[in-house]
């Protein structure tokens, strides 16, 4: 794996502060300790420090040679609210609180290229190091924007990365477009007539239409949506009753919706609505249907993947940058690739349980190598 030298020779201490991040969780928009040591870090190299963004997120400034265009570094603190089963000595120290999707490693690469650009300056421009809270489903980069990140510190393009257990350690899979679903997650509450469960016909059963519901929802994704393009809906909650002989009042539907393409995302939730308003008129009970727009869908400008494309390309050679996949996971950087053109891309790892799995282990090799391309992209682009 090629790397910056400059950046090599400090990998160890790279890995001493990704093991303290570590050994030491927090879940969204309580990251007070891992923000703490990013502030006092970039002060140290000489960084100009704003805390307090979007509650816990960091900001760094840092001023080239001269004057030019300005570049955003992102990265995520946040851990999952999640147990540790890797038995590392380093493992957490926070029970029912795990870095499961290796934010600790993406926020000591963004330390390390901080270090490097801080102490070299070998660009005009400025680069802006954010580092952002609450990335797991908890809107901590809507957290950042509201208070008006980029109006406060303007950026002209963004660039963020996240680790990828895919047995390339160093590998870059990079893609313009759609990469990253748009998500929802949705609560559907059916509230019918309960009975005696050997009296239905005096109930107006919540049961049978939470299955009836959740079977016609299915078909929003196989008879409404084209073909060509994608969506998931997923039920992953279902919720009724306590007693063998008791028909319940309620039932409880959740789950979440995944698409690349606004468009369809409205239709899946148009459709939802209208199956479940006219099966609470078939049934005679009230269906509310409480759609919530989770992430956006992220989308990397071209120009942007062009740059991460030809600037790994450079550092660890072509044939170790490839075509990015295309996932129906989600990430919240794309709220603010929505703000600002930009570029996301993934950086191979070595194999390994996946993310957010309780055994993951991130791979400590590609530190400086992330590092060392979040760098070169701010000496290519800051200029
Ligand atoms: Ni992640």
């Amino acid at each position: 794996m090629k790397t910056i030298d400059r950046i090599q020779g400090y990998a160890d201490e790279l890995v001493a502060i990704r093991r303290d991040i570590h050994a030491h969780p927090e879940i969204g928009f309580e990251e007070k300790r891992t923000s703490e040591i990013v502030a006092r870090l970039l002060a140290s190299w000489g960084i100009e420090v704003h805390a307090g963004l979007g509650k816990t997120g960091v900001i760094g400034i840092l001023k080239g040679r001269g004057t030019g265009r300005t570049i955003g570094l992102r990265a995520d603190m946040d851990a999952l609210p999640m147990d540790e089963q890797t038995n590392l000595p380093f493992a957490s120290k926070n029970p029912g609180k795990f870095h499961g999707c290796g934010h600790d490693g993406h926020t000591t690469i963004l330390l390390g290229a901080a270090r490097y650009l801080a102490e070299t300056r070998n660009f005009n421009g400025t680069v802006i190091f954010i580092f952002q809270p609450a990335e797991e489903g908890l809107g901590g980069a809507r957290a950042m924007l509201k208070d008006r990140l980029f109006e406060r510190f303007p950026c002209d393009e963004i660039y963020g990365l996240h680790n990828q257990p895919d047995g390339h350690p160093g590998r870059v899979g990079i893609r313009s477009g759609p990469v990253l679903a748009g998500a929802d997650f949705f609560d559907i509450r059916i509230v019918g007539q309960g009975s005696h469960g050997a009296m239905p016909h005096q109930s107006r059963d919540p049961v049978l239409m939470a299955f009836t519901l959740g079977q016609a929802l299915q078909s929003i994704v196989s008879r409404n949506v084209d073909p060509l393009k994608a969506a998931v809906l997923s039920i992953t909650q279902v919720h009724a009753g306590a007693a063998y002989n008791v028909v319940p009042a309620e039932a409880h539907l959740a789950g979440t919706i995944r698409t690349f393409d606004d468009g369809v995302r409205a239709q899946v939730g148009q459709r939802m609505r209208e199956i479940a308003a006219g099966m609470a008129l078939g049934f005679g009970a009230e269906i509310a249907v409480d759609i919530r727009d989770i992430f956006t869908v992220l989308e990397n400008a071209e120009e942007q993947a062009d740059v991460v494309r030809a600037v790994a390309g450079d550092l660890i050679g072509a044939d170790n940058v490839v075509l990015g996949p295309q996932m129906m996971g989600s990430e919240d950087f794309a709220d603010m690739l929505r703000a600002v053109p930009g570029a996301y891309f993934m950086l191979g790892a070595k194999a390994g349980p996946g993310l957010h799995n309780p055994g993951f282990l991130f791979d400590e090799a590609i530190l400086p190598v992330g590092a060392s391309l979040f760098a070169r992209i701010a000496e290519n682009r800051a200029a």
